[in-house]
C-alpha cells in the first residue's frame, strides 16, 4: 500500500462544501439590505470587474503595486500611464477588494490583489489575461445565441474550435497553457494528496498541458516516471515548466492527438479537465484512444469537478457554463455520467476519490 501523501493547504472536502454554502447564505442575507432593482443593476455591471482587473494586470499596475504602495501619480509616471484614468480604475478595483487606498492616496494590494501577481504562489495572473482576451469575451457575449440553438458559442462566434484558434494564435495558446497551469496550481495539492499514487512505475498525463499536475505527482513520488502527451504547440511550455520543477529528467514528452493515438505505455493514465472540454460523443473517442494504449489492468484516472444536479457546487456550475461558451460542447458531469462514459468506452469503473476540489474517478482496462 503506497504511503499517503500529506500536503499543506488542503482543507477536507466537507469544509470546502460548508464554506461555500455559508458564504452563499451570508451573501443572500446581505442582498436583502438592498432594493431588488439596485441588486439587479449591480449584477448586470459585474462584467466591469473582469475588465478592471484584466486592465490593471495588463498595464502592469498590479505587478508594480506588488513592490509596495504607490499613488496613481507615481504609478502613472513609472509605467507611462494616464494617472487620472488609473486612479478612477483603481477606485473600482478597491470596491471589488483588489486594492486599498491608504493615507496620502497611496494604493496597495489586498490579499486578493496579491494573488494576481505572477510571483504569488498560487497565482492567477495569466488567467486574468486569458479571460480578458477578445476570443474568450466574445464567445461569452454570444451566450444568448447558444441558449437559442444549443450550439456552443466559441465555434459559432469564431468559426473554428478553440483548439484551432490556439493553433493559429501561438501567443494565445501559450497564454492559455500558462493560465491552465495556474488553475491546476489551485487544486494540485488536493489531487496529489487525494489519491494513493504508486511508489514506482509510470504515470502518463494525457493532454496534461505544460505538466503542472505531473510535476507535483513526481515531486511527491521520487520513484515514479512520467509521460506527458500534448499538442505540439504546448510541448515547449511543458519542457520549460518540467525543467523548472526539477523533474524533466523523469518525463518523456510525446506529441499526440487525443482523437487518434496516444503513444505511451504506463501503469496509470490521467485525463484532468479534458472530458469537460468535449461532448459525450467526442469524450468517448478520447477514452477509447487512451484505452487502446492501456495494458490490461492499467488504470485511467479522470480528474474532474463533479456537477451533482441535485446539489450543484457553485464552482462546478460556473465552470460548466464557461465550458459551454469556450469549448466544442464541453460540460461538467456528475459522477454517474463519468462512470457511464468509462463503461461505454470499455473501462470498468473503479474507486472514486473526492477532494475539496476535483474528484478522481478510476477506470480500469
Ligand atoms: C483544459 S486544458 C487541460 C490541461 C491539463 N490537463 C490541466 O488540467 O492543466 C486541455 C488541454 O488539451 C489539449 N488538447 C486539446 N486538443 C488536443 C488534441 N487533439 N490532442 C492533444 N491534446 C489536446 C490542449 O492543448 C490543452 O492543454
Amino acid at each position: 500500500m503506497p504511503a499517503p501523501i500529506s500536503l499543506d493547504k488542503t482543507p477536507p472536502p466537507a469544509a470546502v462544501r460548508i464554506g461555500l454554502r455559508f458564504r452563499r447564505l451570508l451573501r443572500r442575507a446581505g442582498d436583502r439590505l438592498l432594493p431588488p432593482e439596485v441588486l439587479a443593476w449591480e449584477r448586470l455591471m459585474a462584467f466591469a470587474t473582469t475588465r478592471v482587473i484584466g486592465a490593471l494586470v495588463e498595464v502592469g499596475a498590479i505587478e508594480a503595486l506588488g513592490a509596495g504602495p504607490a499613488t496613481a501619480a507615481k504609478l502613472g509616471g513609472d509605467l507611462d500611464l494616464d494617472a487620472d484614468t488609473l486612479e478612477r480604475t483603481l477606485r473600482l478595483a478597491a470596491d471589488d477588494g483588489i486594492v486599498a487606498r491608504g493615507r496620502g492616496g497611496a494604493w496597495s494590494l489586498t490579499a486578493t490583489g496579491q494573488a494576481l501577481r505572477e510571483a504569488h504562489s498560487p497565482s492567477i495572473s495569466f488567467w486574468a489575461r486569458h479571460i480578458n482576451t477578445d476570443a474568450v469575451q466574445d464567445a461569452w457575449a454570444n451566450l444568448a445565441a447558444s441558449i437559442r440553438t444549443g450550439e456552443p458559442s466559441f465555434p459559432a462566434t469564431h468559426g473554428r474550435s478553440v483548439w484551432d484558434h490556439f493553433a493559429a494564435n501561438p501567443d494565445e495558446e501559450r497564454l492559455f497553457a500558462s493560465s491552465m497551469r495556474e488553475m491546476t496550481g489551485l487544486v494540485k495539492a488536493w489531487v496529489v494528496s487525494g489519491y494513493p499514487w504508486p511508489e514506482r512505475g509510470t504515470v502518463c498525463d494525457v493532454a496534461g498541458g505544460s505538466g503542472p499536475l505531473l510535476a507535483a505527482i513526481l515531486a511527491a513520488r521520487p520513484g515514479l516516471n512520467g509521460v506527458l502527451v500534448e499538442a505540439p504547440g504546448v510541448l515547449p511550455e511543458a519542457d520549460a515548466h518540467l525543467r523548472g520543477a526539477g523533474v524533466r529528467d523523469r518525463v518523456e514528452l510525446v506529441e499526440g492527438n487525443i482523437f487518434e493515438r496516444v503513444e505511451a505505455s504506463a501503469d496509470l493514465y490521467l485525463l484532468k479537465d479534458i472530458l469537460h472540454d468535449w461532448d459525450d460523443e467526442r469524450s468517448l473517442v478520447i477514452l477509447e484512444t487512451v484505452r487502446a494504449a492501456m495494458a490490461p489492468g492499467a488504470k485511467l484516472l479522470l480528474v474532474e469537478t463533479l456537477l451533482d444536479p441535485d446539489d450543484p457546487n457553485p464552482i462546478a456550475v460556473l465552470v460548466d457554463l464557461h465550458m459551454l461558451t469556450q469549448c466544442d460542447g464541453g460540460r461538467q458531469r456528475s459522477l454517474g455520467e463519468l462512470r457511464g462514459l468509462l463503461e461505454r468506452a470499455g473501462l470498468r469503473p473503479g474507486e472514486t476519490y473526492r477532494t475539496g476540489g476535483p474528484a478522481l474517478v478510476e477506470g480500469i482496462a
